[in-house]
């Protein structure tokens, strides 16, 4: 199984348009101080040529590039197979309308978020009037093969599991499955990759649900819980953004670092974390423990 990870950032990419924190100011004075990245996304393929999208971020137009191999023959060629939804949030789904031009899209959505990306953003309902959308239904607590857009099998499971989270501010309801962690199996080697980019909390469940898989790629948001009150760009916290910021007790670094896991690398990181910047304090922190800071283009083979 072959995973890279397209995006890295949260929403509003890294450095974002309008952001000048001390982050986005080193990215745009220094990109050596500070890489830029895209918007949350990944591919994931278990022949490294046939790849699905975990999520669809607002700049996958650039992100795509990433997946094309050698040139192909015909005139029109669309190198994805299809995209899992975790949940129905702008920076994972504003993409479904931007692959209209592919004429036909496989989606792998739960209930919940199939019907936010239809009925609440409508952006399914947009991408429905110039591509032939279809969706399969992704059940919490069930695995559902993916199949490639000939019908053939693609030689993966994906389980969603609900994570801790409020559904997105412009939804009228929340249901079950809105939010979800992923975890993709290789059916042919039995490897896993979990993906979470947004996860409020930690229990023992996920723990074990997560001990299993060989790469972990989990929620980096925020450094601090307090980090956008302290920098006076918001007024809540990580955890009241659904989001287990790294740093403090029960932050996600002290509890992911117990894990056995191969590979446990943060993404959806936000543009105000002081882990993007190269030499600070938290990175050596971050991988002092074992874990590592994605980037945009970083690529696993399990
Ligand atoms: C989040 O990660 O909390 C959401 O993407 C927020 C947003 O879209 O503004
Ligand atoms: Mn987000
Ligand atoms: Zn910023």
């Amino acid at each position: 199984m072959q995973v890279i990870l397209l995006g890295t950032a949260a929403g509003g990419g890294f450095p974002q348009w309008n952001c000048w924190c001390p982050t986005c100011r080193a990215a745009r004075l220094d990109p050596h101080a500070a890489h830029p990245r895209s918007q949350s996304s990944a591919a994931i393929s278990a022949d490294g040529s046939h790849w699905f999208l975990l999520n669809a971020s607002p700049d996958v137009r650039d992100q795509v590039q990433q997946l094309n191999g050698h040139a192909p023959a015909g005139n029109r060629h669309v190198p994805i197979e299809g995209v899992v939804l975790t949940d129905a949030e702008l920076d994972h789904s504003l993409g479904l309308v931007l692959l209209r031009e592919g004429r036909s899209l496989q989606v792998y959505a739960t209930d919940a978020v199939e019907r936010m990306v239809t009925e609440d953003s409508r952006l399914l309902s947009v991408a429905r009037a110039f591509a032939d959308v279809s969706v399969t239904r992704l059940h919490v607590g069930s695995a559902t093969p993916l199949r490639l857009r000939d019908g053939s099998d693609a030689g993966l499971t994906v389980e969603p599991f609900a994570v801790a989270a409020d559904p997105p501010r412009f939804a009228t309801r929340a249901e079950l499955g809105h939010t979800v962690g992923l975890i993709v199996t290789e059916v042919a080697t039995a490897k896993r990759c979990a993906y979470l980019p947004g996860c409020g909390a930690i229990d023992e469940a996920l723990l074990a649900r997560l001990a299993g898989s060989e790469l972990v790629l989990f929620d980096g948001t925020f450094w601090s819980n307090d980090e956008l009150i302290r920098l006076g760009i918001g007024e809540r916290t990580a955890l009241q953004l659904d989001h287990l910021p790294m740093s403090g007790s029960g932050g996600s670094l002290e509890r992911l670092r117990v894990l056995p896991g191969r590979h446990r690398v943060y993404v959806h990181i936000n543009n105000t974390n002081p882990v993007l910047l190269e030499d600070s304090a938290e990175r050596r922190a971050v991988e002092a423990a074992g874990l590592t800071i994605g980037m945009d283009g970083m690529r696993f083979e399990l």
